[in-house]
């Protein structure tokens, strides 16, 4: 058997007659990609490129690379140990840097108290953006997640079996918000798309071949190019420009009970999980849900640093992160930022998403009981 790292099609969910769209995705401007949509956050609320932006250390580079080529010095902080961002260290990278802009980051899905940063930020005339990107459907004190800052980004994809789903919502009144009103893109086309899933689909059912074998990743990270030492020079972005969101993305948004059901399956998912990897001693981050939390994976403490490739070798789709996508800087100075590094090294993060049934938890609970008593 195949345990796959993200949601299969839902076509059951796609046919259903839809009625009112998700709240959550009320006063969104779509783009391919969340990378995207933090560009075009930052430009409407008026920080141009050249501009410094603060970011936490505990970030992958697919997010970072973009801000650079399109012309942002970007600042790193590195996190706490409760995944947030310790004001006094902000602030001392804002005034060093001279910084317009600061992201905070929902990681996995779970929500980070920002209040304190916007209200010590705003006065400087420094911007937040909530970076929402693993945590589309999650919702903390009854509201979703990314009202705080003056602006949140989305990446609906990691939620959601869709290939867009970038999104950006403006909080504050922006000076780019009429521009970004103005010019909207087509929809995305979905036949590849979903001719991938399909195959991805029948792969995970037949459980051959391993997706996930060592072997196939460093085949996929050779494709994508090795990691030089250095950080990269960075490749040129043009501004983005909204678009419509894809067909697939719609159909899910239109569909209510589809994205309140994926709410109750996590939550599910993740309370057996992480209650059955307790009872093989491997301590879960976050124990106990909150209300409203929609995680992207149940992250692990696995000390080893094992776990993922025996779990990924044996066709489940574990993962760290951002694991290989440290940004290069970050990944040179351990002594710099040293939970970064922790977290990027300890943490087993395990899918929880709304495909994984109970048969998928019990194989994984099998596999981390063998893993563990392997160690
Ligand atoms: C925390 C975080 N922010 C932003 C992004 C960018 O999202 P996207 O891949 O949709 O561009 C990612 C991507 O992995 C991410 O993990």
């Amino acid at each position: 058997m195949i345990v796959l790292s993200r949601p299969a099609t839902d076509f059951a969910a796609l046919l259903k007659k839809t009625g009112s769209r998700e709240p959550a995705a009320h006063g969104l401007y779509f783009y391919p990609r969340g990378r995207d949509a933090l560009l075009a956050g930052l430009h409407a609320l008026g920080v141009p490129p050249g501009e410094t932006v603060v970011v936490p250390a505990y970030i992958c580079d697919s997010t970072i690379a973009p801000l650079r080529g399109a012309g942002y010095r970007v600042l790193f902080v590195d996190v706490e140990p409760n995944f947030e961002l310790d004001l006094a260290k902000v602030l001392a990278a804002v005034e060093q840097g001279g910084a317009r802009a600061v992201l905070a980051v929902h990681y996995f899905g779970f929500p980070a108290g920002v209040a304190r940063l916007v209200s010590a930020l705003r006065p400087r005339g420094v911007r937040v953006i909530e970076d929402c990107c693993h945590s589309f459907l999650t919702r903390s004190g009854g509201q979703p997640v990314g009202l705080a800052g003056d602006a949140a980004i989305f990446s609906m994809r990691k939620t959601l079996p869709v290939p867009d789903g970038g999104a950006l919502r403006l909080n504050t009144a922006s000076v780019g918000a009429a521009a970004l009103a103005a010019g909207r893109a087509g929809a995305p086309p979905v036949a590849r798309y979903l001719a991938t899933r399909c195959a991805e689909a029948a792969v995970a059912a037949v459980g051959w071949p391993n997706i996930y074998a060592g072997a196939v990743d460093a085949a996929k990270r050779r494709v994508r190019g090795a990691r030089p030492a250095h950080a990269p020079e960075p490749q040129p972005v043009a501004q983005p420009v909204p678009q419509a969101p894809s067909a697939l993305l719609a159909r899910y948004l239109a569909n209510a009970d589809y994205l309140r059901q994926i709410g109750e399956r996590v939550a599910h998912n993740y309370a057996r999980l992480v209650e059955g990897a307790a009872a093989c001693g491997l301590q879960p981050c976050v124990p106990q849900l909150a209300p409203g939390c929609v995680p992207q994976w149940a992250p692990l403490c696995d000390d080893s640093g094992r776990l993922v490739p025996w779990l990924r070798e044996h066709g489940v789709g574990a993962a760290r992160w951002p694991w290989h996508e440290l940004p290069s800087e970050v990944d040179a100075a351990p002594q710099r930022y040293p939970v970064s590094h922790d977290l990027n090294r300890r943490l087993a993060l395990l899918p929880v998403h709304q495909s994984i049934g109970s048969r998928h938890i019990v194989r994984m609970l099998a596999l981390v009981r063998q893993g563990m008593a392997a160690q």
